[in-house]
């Protein structure tokens, strides 16, 4: 089979630095986060991706990061399967395989369209698993969304590359769209957004971090209905014991300092236009 090509830079080329990192680290022994598709995807792409800028445990720290968007993601498909998965950003991440949900979800992966027209070719379509190749921030995104079931939206490593004006008005979007829904989401602080600059796979691709957000309350006030059901920032998430000493170390320092432990969280929102106490 010849090899795909992935000639990106900017945001675009981000997704293949967090492929990278899940395969690298689905290699290791008894990975946090096991994706045999990341694993065939990066064999699959003629690219050097040691240009990616990827180093030591940045491989674990996004596996950390994918395997807590995987738990929650579980989470939700277990307490409601009867739902329209929209997977914002998704660039070239399994989650719809790694998960394999029942027939009742329909799965849409939405990247913009090089990013899709690769996808498709790395993997091969599947029953109600559907991709949108558009921005995100396309005002008719949803146009053949069907809006008979609530959302459930995930967007794992997207909202910090997006404009704050066109990441509210995206949020705006779905919950006007859908009659009620789940979001979870990352989002990195303003002071994580400057700091970017000097992150060695953000540079490597050339890409600008644009949206700092501070909390769940400040997307709440942002967002008509959004309501927080839980916040969670990346120094609590299962899996950092495994990071080098060194590095383990300096992360513990930062999570204690009040100023550095909300550079990135993880929010799980919801919203519900049907119910009549919202
Ligand atoms: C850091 S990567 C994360 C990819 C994937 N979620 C993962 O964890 O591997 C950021 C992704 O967001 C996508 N992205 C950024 N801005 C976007 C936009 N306006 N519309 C659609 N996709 C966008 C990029 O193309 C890229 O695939």
């Amino acid at each position: 089979m010849p090899l795909e090509k992935a000639d990106f830079t900017g945001t675009r080329a981000t997704m293949l630095a967090t492929l990278y990192g899940r395969a690298l680290h689905s290699r290791s022994a008894n990975p946090v986060l096991h994706d045999p598709y990341a694993e065939e995807a990066v064999r699959r792409i003629d690219h050097d991706f040691d240009s990616t800028g990827l180093r030591g445990d940045d491989a674990l720290s996004i596996a950390i990061r994918g395997r807590a968007f995987d738990d929650l993601t579980a989470e939700r498909l277990a307490a409601n399967p009867d739902v329209t998965v929209l997977h914002l950003g998704c660039g070239l991440d399994s989650r719809g395989r790694r998960l394999d949900p029942p027939p009742s979800v329909e799965w849409y992966d939405v990247d913009f369209p090089e990013v899709i027209e690769l996808r498709n070719r790395i993997y091969p379509g599947r029953e109600h698993h559907h991709t949108i190749a558009s921005s995100v921030t396309a005002p008719d995104l949803l146009r053949d969304v069907p809006a008979d079931k609530p959302a459930l939206v995930i967007a794992e490593g997207l909202t910090m590359y997006l404009e704050p004006a066109e990441g509210i008005a995206l949020l705006r979007r779905i919950t006007e769209h859908f009659p009620s829904g789940h979001l979870i989401c990352d989002v990195h602080s303003p002071l994580a957004v400057r700091w970017a600059v000097v992150n060695r796979v953000v540079r490597a691709a050339k890409a600008r971090l644009t949206w700092g957000v501070r909390s769940g309350a400040e997307l709440e006030r942002a967002v008509p209905g959004l309501l927080l059901d839980r916040q969670r920032t990346f120094f609590d998430l299962p899996g950092l014991d495994r990071l080098e000493p060194a590095y383990r170390t300096l992360v513990r320092a930062l999570g204690k300092i009040p100023a550095f432990r909300d550079l990135a969280l993880i929010l799980s929102m919801h919203f519900d236009r049907t119910s009549p106490t919202r």
